[in-house]
């Protein structure tokens, strides 16, 4: 019979950093010279986050890789499709991800040539695709939608039209709850988020029963079913800051408690768990280190590329979210 384990904790720190590693500095250093900003998703680990200019997540990182409109270079400490979406709102900036591999399961599970198939054989279909999916399909897409945004984007498509949404299968029933709006799902999911499980997170609420509960859509619909709060990464930032509770139950990738660490003082946070495992890492945001970034810097590489014409096709489904969601 497997043996309980312990749920992870962590406060706030209050302001409490500790000095700035060899590398870090190096970091900050090469940052200057190079004139590039660091823009850092919410999952990346404490180390990294403490260099960026920007942590966020994906709507607020799109937002501001479009206005970087100074800096030389982005670095993008985030995964592969992040850093694409960074080349295609702002084409004239070299945009440069620490480790090229830094894929996505949710990305991967859509294929543009298949999407494509569909498409042809469903010509009125309006698709609507999270930001989390390749270039290539994007380009294929009629608008693009966040976690943060999804809701808003599915509510602005005009009711007539039949809707497939790609490629998270989790965060479009999600939306489909919230809308009413009867929608085609792909069968893609994240194969982080579909890990946490109903069973301890009621387990965790037992032995918290103050802490709200707060879960990213892209989980499962039981474990949606436990939350307080269902919503993006961003949202959990604010909704901590303005609750009055001490302590909360974050069901999103781990790493997510590092900037609620930073940045909700006096807290408690406790990691969601799995069935198997206290805490429930992205192995993709996991490639990038310190050490990573730096060699980047230094060699102004890896660099994200792509062919103009899928670019220019992939920027006006990402360009219409940007301003369907201000
Ligand atoms: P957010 O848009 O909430 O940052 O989520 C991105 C992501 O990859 C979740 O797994
Ligand atoms: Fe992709 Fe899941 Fe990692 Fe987010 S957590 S980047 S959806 S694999």
């Amino acid at each position: 019979m497997q043996t309980a384990f312990q749920l992870k904790t962590y406060d706030s720190r209050n302001g409490d950093l500790p000095p700035l590693s060899a590398i870090q500095q190096e970091i900050l250093q090469l940052k200057k010279e190079r004139n590039a900003i660091i823009l850092a998703h919410n999952y990346q680990n404490a180390e990294i986050q403490r260099v960026a200019d920007f942590v966020g997540d994906s709507l607020g990182l799109s937002y501001c890789a479009e206005a970087a409109k100074d800096a030389a270079a982005i670095v993008f400490c985030g995964v592969h499709f992040m850093a694409e979406v960074a080349k295609i709102v702002n084409p004239t900036k070299k945009v440069l991800l620490p480790v090229l591999e830094a894929g996505c399961s949710l990305a991967d599970s859509c294929d543009a040539a298949e999407l494509a198939a569909v498409k042809a054989k469903n010509p009125n279909l309006c698709v609507v695709a999270y930001i989390n999916c390749s270039a290539a399909v994007k380009a294929l897409s009629d608008v693009i939608c966040t976690s943060g945004n999804a809701q808003k984007i599915v509510e602005h498509v005009p009711a007539d039209k039949e809707i497939l949404f790609v490629p998270d299968q989790n965060l479009g029933s999600w939306v489909m709850r919230q809308t009413g709006r009867k929608m085609r799902l792909w069968p893609g999911s994240c194969y982080a988020h579909i890990l946490f499980s109903a069973a301890e997170i009621r387990r965790a609420r037992a032995e918290f029963p103050e802490a709200p509960v707060l879960v990213h859509p892209e989980c499962v619909e039981s474990v949606r079913e436990c939350a307080d709060i269902v919503c993006s990464t961003e949202k959990m930032v604010n909704f901590c800051r303005e609750s009055s509770a001490k302590t909360f139950i974050i069901v999103t990738e781990t790493n997510m408690i590092s900037r609620l660490q930073n940045e909700v003082p006096g807290k408690k946070f406790v990691a969601g768990p799995t069935a198997n495992c206290a805490c429930n890492e992205c192995m993709f945001m996991k490639m990038n280190t310190v050490e990573k970034v730096r060699d980047c810097l230094k060699n102004m590489a890896p660099e994200i590329t792509l062919p103009e014409d899928i670019r220019q096709a992939a920027y006006i489904p990402i360009k219409r979210m940007l301003e369907w969601s201000k």
